[in-house]
This record gives structure tokens, C-alpha cells and sequence, in this order.
């Protein structure tokens, strides 16, 4: 009797750690395969969204001169910042948006209102993250940006900046993201090839690394 119990001890103990690891190891994939990749924002990730910005933004591309269609407002992303501050610096352009260009497009596509439902919870959820909006106002980029803009006066600077909306959605949707792993595929829609193929030299190593 003793001498079994001591024997079931035994086997029990070993059992026991492999179970304990067993379920860790689960624990630790489960990790590995779902928080990292959460994004900031809801509509961020939202098909839906998406849908509404590359209409939004391809309805303004059509009434933009010919001469407006080779420069570009939206600053290319400098990639030696963190994430955090390339996804906070656009957040301070996305306000910039809220407040002083949308409403101008309110009445040339459908879709504008609910985009701007959607784009204003971006910005109260990136804001409740910890982007300090109103920090970023004198960043080089966001001076820039607005500079650009006030040159091209009127309705031609809201064409082009609603036309820029989609690389404004890309650069929040690749960086504001929690940290660590983020396996999302970023499939290759014009958008991105419009973001990418204007950053610098170095992003697409440095989105790659931030994917990865
Ligand atoms: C946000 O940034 C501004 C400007 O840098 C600063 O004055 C303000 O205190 C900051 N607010 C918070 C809540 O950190």
C-alpha cells in the first residue's frame, strides 16, 4: 500500500511538470498567435473602410488637374522614428483632416459620412492609446503637410488631400498597432504600393522588420 503510493508519486510528479509545460507552451502559442497583431483602432482593420477610403480617394484623384497628379502632400515617412510616433505624427494629420477637410467633401461622395463616423473613432481611439495629438502639431511633417496644402488654395488642395486619404489610412492601418509581433499580410492594394513606393529608401526593411 505505502510502497504504491509512493509509486504513483513518483510517476505523478514528472506527469505533472509535463503537463504544466504542455499547457504553457500551449499558452505561449496561443500568445504568439493572437494579441501582438491587435490593432489600435477597429475601423483600421475594417474591410468596410477600406472599401470607403480607396472610393473616397479614387473619386478625388479623378478631379484633380493633370499637373496636381506627380506631387504629393503627404510626407514621406522618416522610418528611423518608432512606430509609435510615425502612427501618433499621422494621427495629428488624420485630426487635421477631421477638422479642416472632410466637411468640405461631405457632399461629393456617398460614402463620406459614415468614413468620417469611422475615421472619427480612429481618432478618439488612438488619442484614448496615448497619442498626444496636439504634440505632434509642430512636427516637421505635419508643417510641412499643411504648408503644401494652403499652396494648392481652395477646392484643388481638398481634391488633392481626400485623393491622398488612402496613403493617410495605410501609414495609421501598417504603424498603429500594439507592439511586437503583428503577422497582419499586408496585401499589395495600391494603396500601399502608393505609401511604400513614396517612403524613403529604407521602409519597406524597416516595415518588414516591424512585421516580422
Ligand atoms: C500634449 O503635448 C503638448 C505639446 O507638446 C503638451 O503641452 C501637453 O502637456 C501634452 N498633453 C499631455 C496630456 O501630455
Amino acid at each position: 500500500m505505502k510502497l504504491a503510493s509512493v509509486v504513483i508519486a513518483s510517476f505523478l510528479r514528472p506527469a505533472l511538470a509535463a503537463l504544466a509545460l504542455l499547457l504553457l507552451m500551449g499558452w505561449a502559442e496561443e500568445a504568439a498567435a493572437h494579441p501582438f497583431h491587435r490593432t489600435l483602432s477597429r475601423p483600421l482593420q475594417d474591410p468596410k473602410t477600406h472599401g470607403a477610403i480607396r472610393e473616397v480617394s479614387q473619386h478625388a484623384q479623378r478631379k484633380q488637374p493633370e499637373e496636381d497628379t506627380s506631387s504629393r502632400l503627404m510626407p514621406r515617412v522618416n522610418t528611423n522614428q518608432n512606430n509609435v510616433e510615425i502612427c501618433c505624427l499621422h494621427a495629428n494629420i488624420l485630426d487635421f483632416y477631421l477638422h479642416n477637410i472632410l466637411h468640405h467633401y461631405d457632399s461629393e461622395h456617398p460614402s463620406m459620412h459614415q468614413l468620417k463616423t469611422d475615421l472619427h473613432r480612429v481618432s478618439q481611439d488612438l488619442q484614448a492609446q496615448g497619442c498626444n495629438v496636439t504634440h505632434y502639431h509642430d512636427h516637421q511633417h505635419a508643417v510641412e503637410f499643411r504648408k503644401k496644402l494652403e499652396k494648392m488654395e481652395g477646392e484643388r488642395g481638398i481634391n488633392k488631400a481626400v485623393g491622398e486619404i488612402d496613403i493617410l489610412f495605410t501609414y495609421l492601418h501598417d504603424y498603429c498597432k500594439a507592439p511586437r509581433r503583428s503577422a497582419s499580410s499586408s496585401n499589395s492594394n495600391s494603396a500601399s504600393n502608393r505609401a511604400s513606393k513614396s517612403a524613403t529608401a529604407a521602409p519597406t526593411t524597416t516595415a518588414a522588420a516591424a512585421v516580422n
